[in-house]
């Protein structure tokens, strides 16, 4: 019964300007295996153009691609934009072991099939771009087969940029954090979205940093790249769900639950054209990294055919700080 009063909140919660997309898409819900319940955007693809699968990362929702919709079905391309896992108006499981990346992608899967939907240029943002980033210090790999070692990581890219990129992960790890995050929502969110990107480097990557902003209730400046209206709707998202199932998704990782053994090294190379975008200020997805797992996966053949570009005047939220030129970049894929 809560589980259902809650959905219901949501999805009222979130309409006003969701829906804004409502003259180019529609908002579907779809149940797939597990007993989960996903929402996601749809607007078809006309003229024989492609369709664009659009993941978002943490800790937002679909609502993250409001720009990309807008600019891609303008032309004519088609977008599924789902509300992953533990986010927006889909299905929110407090069970870590439902948040492997092998069972989420299953569910998307599942939604391209309901949909009729056989090929997508797929973009993924932060987390589904984040296994290619691994690269640093593991062989690049879908699906991890060893369990993260964030002390490796932290110390490899302290040495390299001055601050380690994972130092946040321990806390997320922490077993109050999701309501740690609750209790300074706004304190949580202005770190997350930024108005100067650098501020990541001193508060969020070094291990410890991001509950002690928390715990102080600190807040940053706002950022010019979104208005008031956007920040109430992501707001409403976000504290509408609560941060346990998108903190699920680290745990996950960490409790190594994206190891697959049935995954073998054949499938894992990607015969596609694969493109990295980075943002030039992006204290986490450096573009030093995403030029490393594209040099390495050129040289193991598992990414045979791969490009960076750097967005520059971006942080991490690069599609909504340089919404023209991330979109402009995504249309180029077509064909
Ligand atoms: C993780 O990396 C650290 C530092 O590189 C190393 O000392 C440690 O043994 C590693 N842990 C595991 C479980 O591999
Ligand atoms: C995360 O927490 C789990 C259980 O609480 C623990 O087993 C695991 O070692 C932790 N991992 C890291 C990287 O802190």
């Amino acid at each position: 019964m809560l589980g259902i009063r809650k959905l219901t909140t949501v999805l009222a919660a979130v309409a006003p300007s969701a829906y804004a997309l409502a003259n180019v898409a529609t908002v579907k819900t779809l149940a797939v295996s597990g007993g989960h319940t996903y929402s996601y955007t749809i607007a078809p693809s006309s003229y024989g153009r492609a369709t664009y699968l659009l993941l978002h990362g943490f800790p937002s929702s679909s609502y993250d691609w409001r720009h990309t919709i807008r600019a891609l079905t303008a032309e004519s391309f088609g977008v599924v934009a789902p509300d992953l896992l533990g986010y927006g108006a889909s299905s929110k499981p407090t069970a870590v072991e439902e948040y492997s990346q092998e069972k989420i992608s299953g569910h998307v899967v599942e939604i391209l099939q309901h949909e009729g939907i056989s090929g997508v240029v797929g973009v993924g943002h932060d987390w589904y771009v984040f296994r290619h980033k691994t690269f640093l210090a593991t062989p690049y790999s879908p699906v991890g087969p060893s369990p993260i070692n964030l002390t490796a990581i932290n110390t490899q890219t302290r040495s390299a940029f001055g601050h380690p990129i994972y130092g946040y992960w321990g806390f997320f790890n922490e077993t109050d954090a999701a309501s740690v995050m609750d209790k300074h929502h706004e304190s949580f969110t202005s770190l997350l979205y930024p108005g100067d990107a650098a501020i990541w480097k001193t508060d969020v990557c070094p291990v410890g940093s991001l509950r002690k902003w928390l715990d102080a209730d600190k807040k940053s400046s706002k950022p010019g790249y979104i208005t008031d209206g956007e920040w109430s709707t992501h707001d409403s998202i976000m504290l509408g769900g609560g941060y346990t199932g998108p903190l699920n998704w680290y745990r996950a990782a960490m409790a190594g639950l994206n190891r697959s053994p049935t995954l073998n090294t054949a499938r894992q190379s990607i015969n596609k054209r694969v493109i990295f975008i980075s943002g030039a200020d992006d204290a986490v997805g450096r573009p030093e990294l995403a030029e490393q797992t594209a040099n390495t996966g050129r040289k193991s053949g598992l990414l045979p055919d791969v490009e960076t570009f750097v967005v520059p005047n971006a942080g991490h939220w690069l599609q909504i700080e340089q919404s023209f030129r991330v979109s402009t970049i995504l249309k180029s894929l077509d064909g």
